[in-house]
């Protein structure tokens, strides 16, 4: 079973977010009604809580297509325009990654987005000439890890905008035990649970899991994921009881061994862990921050007593002058 056949695929089968829910049934509710194409939609969010999910059940539950690409699969104008003169009305176009779109691409958006027309230059300087062509309505799912670092003008052409957050333990027992289903696993209740406290509150992670733990279980020849066994396969995998990995402690043990605590800038953490200063920001850092292992302020990042205890150090965080 691939990533496909463990999506939910209609909105009543979505775990969690349920904000975002109800403000999508309603759009969807009132597009039907209208014989309407949906409002375009911007979600944002740290990385693998749902958003292409999100907008693939958009597409079944509107009964149109849903397109999938990613910005920096969109270098070329020719990449855009042939998605979109290729859409049928009501279609749903997903760009991941949105806020990664080169500024050409990005301008031939807004009039798509806006009017529904693609406007194309051709050939070059005197002789340019530009054209309008018509495109079907439709609506632009746009998918970022941060809302801020999209442009105001392209911000500005969604009518929804709206934020995906962590989910909570009980919805991620839920998931693991949906998904447990779908994967012929037997699990228990406690491994469920087990499985989803260590997912830092994100179903691509306790997904992942849930199949180290039944490759884990399968060969250790028993016949359900306990919480022992969930727990034993998650040691060994170097996932701890708060769902932190190797790249989480290490991040987190730099800035205390190498930067006193912090603050430190993510340019220098990033140097000395060798991990990729936009992975960290993006991938990393949300679940460390929301959850009190770090803080951040505007002289960079400082690790809190709670990661000193976590991560075993035997006396609290050095005192520090007032920050
Ligand atoms: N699988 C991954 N994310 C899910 C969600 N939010 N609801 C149900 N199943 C999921």
């Amino acid at each position: 079973q691939n990533e496909d056949t463990i999506r939910p695929q209609r909105l009543d089968d979505y775990i969690g977010q349920k904000d975002l829910k109800g403000i999508l049934n309603i759009a969807i509710a009132a597009a039907k009604g209208r014989e309407d194409s949906l409002d375009h939609l911007l979600l944002y969010g740290p990385p693998g809580l749902g958003k292409t999910t999100m907008s693939l059940i958009l597409a079944t539950e509107m009964g149109v297509n849903c397109k999938i690409t990613s910005a920096p699969a969109l270098e070329r104008p020719r990449d855009i325009t042939g998605l979109l003169v290729n859409l049928k009305p009501g279609d749903i176009l997903f760009i991941d990654e949105i806020h990664r779109l080169n500024r050409m691409t990005e301008e031939l958006l807004y009039p798509a987005m806006e009017d529904y027309r693609l406007d194309i230059t051709i050939g070059k300087g005197q002789t340019a000439k530009t054209r309008s062509i018509p495109l079907p309505p439709f609506t632009l799912v746009g998918a970022t890890t941060k809302a801020g670092a999209l442009s105001s003008p392209l911000r500005d052409r969604f009518g929804i905008i709206q934020r995906l957050r962590f989910y909570e333990l009980d919805e991620l027992t839920l998931i693991v035990k949906r998904t447990a289903e779908i994967l012929n696993a037997s699990i228990t209740e406690e491994g469920a649970i087990e499985i989803a406290r260590r997912s830092r509150g994100t179903p691509r992670i306790a997904n992942r899991l849930l199949r180290r733990v039944r490759d884990y279980t399968q060969v250790q020849k028993a016949e359900t994921i306990t919480d022992e066994l969930a727990a034993m396969a998650m040691d060994l995998f170097d996932v701890d009881r708060e769902g932190l990995d190797w790249t989480d402690r290490l991040v987190l043990n730099t800035i205390i061994q190498q930067f006193n605590g912090g603050p430190v800038g993510l340019e220098a953490i990033a140097a000395a862990t060798g991990e990729d200063r936009k992975t960290i920001e993006e991938v990393y850092e949300p679940y460390l921050l929301q959850n009190g292992y770090l803080s951040r302020t505007h002289r960079g990042r400082i690790a809190t007593n709670k990661t000193y205890q976590h991560l075993g150090y035997n006396s609290d965080k050095p005192s520090q002058t007032q920050l």
